[in-house]
């Protein structure tokens, strides 16, 4: 049985204090969930120490929504891995397509962050996905092989183990149009049939999120499918309520 998840990209939302009555509220709501849902919230740097304070010890973890691809150092306004991981943070959000696509940031940035990443344990929730030209042209397939080659079969077995993959359709994030069931499907199995090539049988137990539009009125039909592993969920999981509704619905 696969890790089923349910994560929450504030993105750039939210003042600290604000961050923390939300997780707060995201703690309340989510005892009253199944606990084979595992809900993670993942705020800006700057609320995580508060927001760590209000999830220790309960069953919500947290993520950074990005890290440094190097150590330390003269780096101005960049966060290390090891800063984050010193605080207790399990995950760490990696190649956004808002990163990808108004940061620059490439396969070679990724491979360095993750390995940052890995080093201080953390967990990285590695995002993949198409445009909406690449989809139209018919080329999604081959986008999301390379976001996969080009990094992810980098990794050795150990640390592929415990990768967290989010398949999330650029075309699909904050426009309220969501893939449908059966288009996440087929490209989840096709993810996961690329990960069985480098990896075998492990390539069963990788997480593989949906992310893009998705709400507490979709969710239940999404994550009916065999290969979609929960979700990764911006616009509603600002509201606490919308957001353990998502993870209600599994
Ligand atoms: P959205 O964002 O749910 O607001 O579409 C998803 C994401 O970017 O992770």
């Amino acid at each position: 049985m696969r890790q089923k998840i349910v994560a929450g990209n504030w993105k750039m939302n939210t003042t600290p204090m604000e961050g923390v009555e939300l997780a707060k509220a995201v703690v309340a709501g989510s005892r009253n969930v199944d606990k084979s849902v595992n809900f993670i919230v993942a705020p800006p740097f700057t609320h995580l120490s508060e927001v760590m304070k209000v999830t220790r010890g309960t069953g919500v973890a947290v993520s950074a929504q990005n890290c440094a691809a190097e150590a330390k150092g003269a780096y101005t306004g960049e966060v290390s891995a090891a800063m984050i991981a010193s605080l207790g943070v399990e995950y760490v959000i990696l190649g956004h397509s808002e990163r990808r696509e108004y940061y620059g940031e490439t396969s070679e940035t990724l491979n360095k962050k993750l390995e940052q990443a890995y080093a201080n344990n953390l967990i990285p929730i590695y995002c993949i996905g198409e445009k909406l030209e690449e989809r139209e042209a018919g080329k999604h397939f081959d986008v999301v092989r390379s976001q996969i080659e080009e990094v992810v079969f980098n990794l050795d077995t150990d640390r592929f183990a415990k990768l967290v993959i989010a398949y999330e359709p650029v075309w699909a994030i904050g426009t309220g149009k969501t893939a449908t069931a059966e288009q996440a499907q087929e490209i989840h199995a096709y993810i996961r049939g690329v990960l069985r090539e480098k990896f075998g049988d492990a390539a069963n137990d990788t997480v593989i999120l949906y992310g893009g539009s998705c709400n507490p009125s979709n969710a239940a039909e999404l994550f009916s499918k065999e290969d979609v592993d929960g979700g990764l969920i911006g616009g509603a999981s600002l509201k606490a309520d919308d957001f353990i509704a998502i993870g209600e619905s599994y």
